[in-house]
């Protein structure tokens, strides 16, 4: 299947790392242009010194800046289309959670929570719409979590409980004013995909359980039917299908790559 995907200008944030980095290779792969960011200024280098390794695409660029801030947001986008005129594809990816329950969390972290998950969102997205408006194609994705469908329940992670699915609403909403544009809007879903966040997660959560790390993955793992956790690849071929051409018709879904493990029907 052709993906289309050549020469489209790919935006990436958070993508020096992690899922965001798998789906940029991919991307990088198929011969689109694309943006590798994340706070880390070296990280940022060196995934885009892999990338161009990896695939022999050299129009890969990297930005270094906090995504989570107007600012950031704007100088980054700036500074994509002084290069290539555009933005075609954005996918938003940049939110880290507290584990914390109702009662230790301050106002100022419920505010914190909205900035850095929802409103980096929206400054993405306001940014990014007149050139995909200008060009009738465009495709935004947020990366998000199974939390927006089934909140987590065992973990003490109440402000990704709310905020999560906030954003998959503004995604449908979105969906609804930009599909006459050629717009897509679509959410991505990950369960437990084995990426460094996954790993030092793990870390922490045996350290205070008084395990092993493998012991908590193996606890974690026994609530997915395919028993084991996604790689970062399994999880943004789908991120990168969403992207693609062929997917012009779907749009305003969120779809989990989980390996089974949310329960409900939809
Ligand atoms: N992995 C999973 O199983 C899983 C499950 C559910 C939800 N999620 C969510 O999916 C997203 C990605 O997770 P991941 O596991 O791929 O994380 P990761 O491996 O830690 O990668 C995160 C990437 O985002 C960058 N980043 C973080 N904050 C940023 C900011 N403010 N501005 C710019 N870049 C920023 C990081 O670089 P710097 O640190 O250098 O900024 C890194 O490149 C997160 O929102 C996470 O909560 C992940």
């Amino acid at each position: 299947m052709n993906l289309g995907l050549k020469n489209k200008v790919a935006f990436v944030s958070g993508s020096s790392k992690g899922m965001g980095k798998a789906a940029a290779m991919i991307f990088a792969e198929e011969g689109a242009r694309v943006v590798i960011t994340g706070r880390g200024k070296e990280a940022v280098n060196k995934t885009v010194e892999e990338i161009m390794m990896s695939t022999g695409n050299t129009e890969i660029i990297g930005i270094a800046g906090d995504l989570t801030s107007k600012e950031g947001v704007q100088s980054a986008i700036r500074q994509v289309v002084d290069k290539w005129g555009t933005v075609d594809i954005a996918i938003s990816n940049v939110y880290g959670p507290q584990a914390e329950g109702f009662e230790t969390v301050s106002e100022s972290e419920w505010y914190e929570a909205y900035q850095q998950q929802v409103m980096h969102v929206v400054y993405l997205t306001s940014e990014v719409i007149p050139y995909m408006k200008k060009n009738r194609w465009g495709r935004l994705i947020n990366i998000n979590s199974i939390s927006a469908k089934e909140p987590h329940r065992e973990l003490p992670l109440v402000t990704a409980n709310v905020v999560r699915p906030a954003v998959a609403g503004l995604q449908k909403s979105l969906a609804f004013e930009l599909a006459p544009y050629g717009i897509t809007v679509n959410t991505v879903l990950p369960g437990s995909i084995e990426t460094e966040r996954i790993k030092e997660y793990a870390r922490s959560r045996a350290k205070i359980k008084g395990v092993s790390s493998e012991e908590v993955q193996i606890g974690s793992w026994a609530k997915i039917p395919m028993n084991r956790v996604g790689t970062p690849r399994e999880f943004s071929s789908v991120v990168v299908f969403l992207a693609s051409e062929p997917a012009a018709y779907v749009t305003g879904v969120s779809i989990q790559v989980d390996g089974g493990r949310v329960r409900s029907l939809f």
